[in-house]
């Protein structure tokens, strides 16, 4: 069944591995007929995975036309920055079988009033999202609607995503951040007109709450994307024009195998018409689940058992079975100049590396599942397992400053190993030296920070608000006049920022 194929510790291990699976106490509520529920195996071959193609296309890149909004440095009172937090949000739009991320991205923006000491306006305003033409309907696009009651036990009108918000809306201020958010934005990247657009771009806008004036307009992109390529091992081809979503037979794969693997029954709930959130049994921090406390969480689980069939892969080629980071692929999700002398592993390590760091953290939580899976992985960016240090999932990351020390220029290409301590410490959650302007609202989401020039969909889609308020595309306050009328002399906001 698995030709060509390599799985860490050989023949004997992967045996021994399903051995110690079957043999462990499943819940007895699972435990039943899983047998007879798994129909056959649809994992067909897998010898394309040792090539980065795997049977998929190759995208070029083209320029969709994007309008820089105007901004007169002479008469603006205002700035408005938006930014989406991730800088790839994926969605598995499998829903009828099974869910793991749901149409959900957070979009942010910070309005400042310019002056000799600007301010950020927290009050007074109402700062509004709208989504491009063509993406007003993700209903039209995904199924997600259809279960969202059994997937989150929400009855959510059609286009109403899990935050309670549609594409189109006004933003909640979050006192803490100095920000304005839109949370769980359910945005899909499937235009009306069939095409694959992981890059939809939202018109942000701030009004006076009394008058009812406009103060600023801006524009970001909220990328969004279903290119997650599971279909690459597990059969099935891509469901949406050719390079993106998921087949029916990919999504009953998947449960095939965990239910041959770990003795549930998701296949025959689903044919019930009860598809399942992977993560309402798999503690998963990003969704907030806390799952079943024996079992692993879902990062751990998916990247731990994973690791074992793809060890020894050159640069991210073991990333893009799963992530749409391939650079022929449609979406192409690291999109900033670090893209063009790093990959996925310089921060998150290689496969075997960002597994073991999951896992030795489940281990240390004493979950019993971990160890198994650990057994046959060998750690690749350090020498020794002792010396991987655990995190985890979403909360301990790699971090900017390990490679740009006080905020000089970068001086290594090495992240790996160094965590962010807790949520507080994300450079998606950080503010400059002040609390003032978000990290983010200076340099863009994280794998499209500033300049971010790499978009298949055109140069300038990451870019928007460096071009319009600067006329380049370095990260904002390159000028710091776009918000001082005024040349500051020092550096308030962070050591570098004027390249001192
Ligand atoms: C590199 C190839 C590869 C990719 C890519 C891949 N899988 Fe798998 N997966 C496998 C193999 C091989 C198995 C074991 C199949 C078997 O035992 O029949 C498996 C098993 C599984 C299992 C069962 C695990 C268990 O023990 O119960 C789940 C669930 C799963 N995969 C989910 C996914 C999801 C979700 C994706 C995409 C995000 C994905 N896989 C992508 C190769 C892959
Ligand atoms: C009904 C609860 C339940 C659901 C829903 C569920 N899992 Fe699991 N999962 C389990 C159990 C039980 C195991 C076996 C754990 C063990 O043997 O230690 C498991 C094991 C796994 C493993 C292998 C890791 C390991 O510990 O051997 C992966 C990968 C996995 N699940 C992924 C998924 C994905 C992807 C989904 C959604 C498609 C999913 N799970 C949904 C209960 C569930
Ligand atoms: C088998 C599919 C698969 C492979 C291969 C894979 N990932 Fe993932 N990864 C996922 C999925 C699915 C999620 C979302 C999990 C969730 O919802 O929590 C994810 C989440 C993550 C996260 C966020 C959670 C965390 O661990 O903090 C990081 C970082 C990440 N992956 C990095 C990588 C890197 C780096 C590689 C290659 C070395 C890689 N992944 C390979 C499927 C995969
Ligand atoms: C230059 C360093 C760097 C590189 C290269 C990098 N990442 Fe990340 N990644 C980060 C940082 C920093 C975070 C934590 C950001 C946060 O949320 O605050 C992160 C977070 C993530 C997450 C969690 C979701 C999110 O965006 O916060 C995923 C998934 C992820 N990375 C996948 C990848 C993949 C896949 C690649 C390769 C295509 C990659 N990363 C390359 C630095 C990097
Ligand atoms: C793995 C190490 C590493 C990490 C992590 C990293 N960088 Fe860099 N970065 C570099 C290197 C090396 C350079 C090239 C030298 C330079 O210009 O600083 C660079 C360049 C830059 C530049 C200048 C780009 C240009 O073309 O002039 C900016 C801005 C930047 N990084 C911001 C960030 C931000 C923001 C983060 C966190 C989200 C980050 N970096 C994370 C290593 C890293
Ligand atoms: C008010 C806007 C602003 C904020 C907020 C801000 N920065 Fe910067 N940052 C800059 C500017 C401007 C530069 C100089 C970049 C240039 O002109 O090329 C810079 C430079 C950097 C560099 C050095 C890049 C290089 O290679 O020289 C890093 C790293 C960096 N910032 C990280 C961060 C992090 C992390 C945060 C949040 C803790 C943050 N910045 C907040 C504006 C900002
Ligand atoms: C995006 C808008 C923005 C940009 C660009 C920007 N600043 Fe600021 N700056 C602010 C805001 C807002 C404050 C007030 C912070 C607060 O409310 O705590 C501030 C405050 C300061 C202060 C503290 C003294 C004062 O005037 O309040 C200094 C110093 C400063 N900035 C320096 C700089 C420098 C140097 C640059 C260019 C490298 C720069 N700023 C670019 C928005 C900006």
């Amino acid at each position: 069944m698995m030709r060509g194929y390599k799985f860490a510790g050989g023949l004997a291990a992967i045996l021994a591995l399903s051995a110690t699976l079957l043999s462990a106490p499943l819940q007895p509520a699972l435990a039943s007929d899983h047998a007879a529920a798994a129909p056959e195996q649809q994992i067909t071959s897998l010898t394309e995975m040792d090539s980065l193609e795997m049977g998929n296309p190759i995208v070029e890149p083209r320029t969709l036309p994007v309008t820089i909004p105007p901004f007169d440095k002479e008469t603006a009172e205002y700035v408005l920055l938006a930014w989406n937090n991730l800088g790839m949000h994926c969605i598995s739009d499998s829903d009828p079988y099974w869910i793991l991320l749901p149409p959900a991205n957070d979009i942010f923006a910070q309005l400042v009033r310019r002056g000799d000491s600007p301010e950020i306006v927290t009050e007074g305003v109402e700062i509004s999202y709208q989504v491009e033409a063509g993406f007003e309907h993700p209903e039209n696009h995904v199924r997600f609607w259809e279960f969202a009651d059994k997937l989150f036990g929400a009855d959510l009108p059609p286009g109403i995503g899990v935050g309670g918000l549609g594409v189109n809306g006004v933003m909640k201020l979050e006192e803490d951040h100095r920000a304005f958010v839109a949370p769980f934005v359910p945005v899909v990247p499937y235009p009306d007109d069939g095409s694959y657009n992981p890059y939809p771009i939202f018109t942000i806008t701030a009004k006076d709450k009394e008058t009812g004036e406009v103060l600023a307009m801006t524009k970001t992109v909220a990328p969004t994307a279903t290119e997650m390529g599971c279909k690459n091992c597990h059969g099935g081809g891509w469901r949406v024009a050719g390079v993106a979503g998921f087949t029916d037979a990919t999504s009953l794969d998947v449960l095939a195998a965990h239910d041959k693997n770990s003795g549930t029954n998701l296949v025959e709930k689903a044919q019930n018409g009860e598809p399942m959130l992977c993560q309402s049994c798999h503690a998963d921090p990003v969704l907030g689940t806390k799952g079943d406390p024996e079992l692993l969480s879902f990062p751990a689980a998916l990247h731990g058992w994973h690791a074992n069939f793809l060890t020894d892969r050159e640069g991210m080629q073991a990333c893009v079975a799963c992530h749409p980071s391939r650079p022929e692929g449609p979406t192409q999700c690291f999109r900033s100049h670090h893209s063009m002398f790093m990959d996925c592993t310089n921060c998150h390590g290689t496969m075997e590396d960002h597994a073991l760091s999951l896992l030795k953290k489940e281990h240390e939580a004493g979950k019993k599942g971990a160890a198994r899976l650990m057994a046959n992985l060998k750690p690749r960016k350090v020498a020794t397992l002792e010396e991987i240090n655990p995190r985890t999932a979403w909360i301990n990351e790699p971090d900017c400053l390990n490679c740009h020390e006080d905020f000089q220029m970068g001086m290594t290409v090495d992240a790996f190993n160094t965590w962010t301590e807790g949520p507080e410490g994300l450079y998606r959650n950080r503010h400059d030296q002040m609390e003032a302007m978000m990290c983010e609202a200076c340099h863009g989401s994280t794998h499209a920070v500033y300049p971010a020039t790499f978009n298949k969909l055109g140069e300038k889609r990451d870019s928007i608000q460096p071009l319009q308020y600067q006329g380049n595309d370095r990260p904002i306050g390159n000028d710091c006049t776009v918000c001082h009328t005024v040349q500051p002399e020092f550096e308030g906001h962070h050591p570098n920022s004027l390249r001192m």
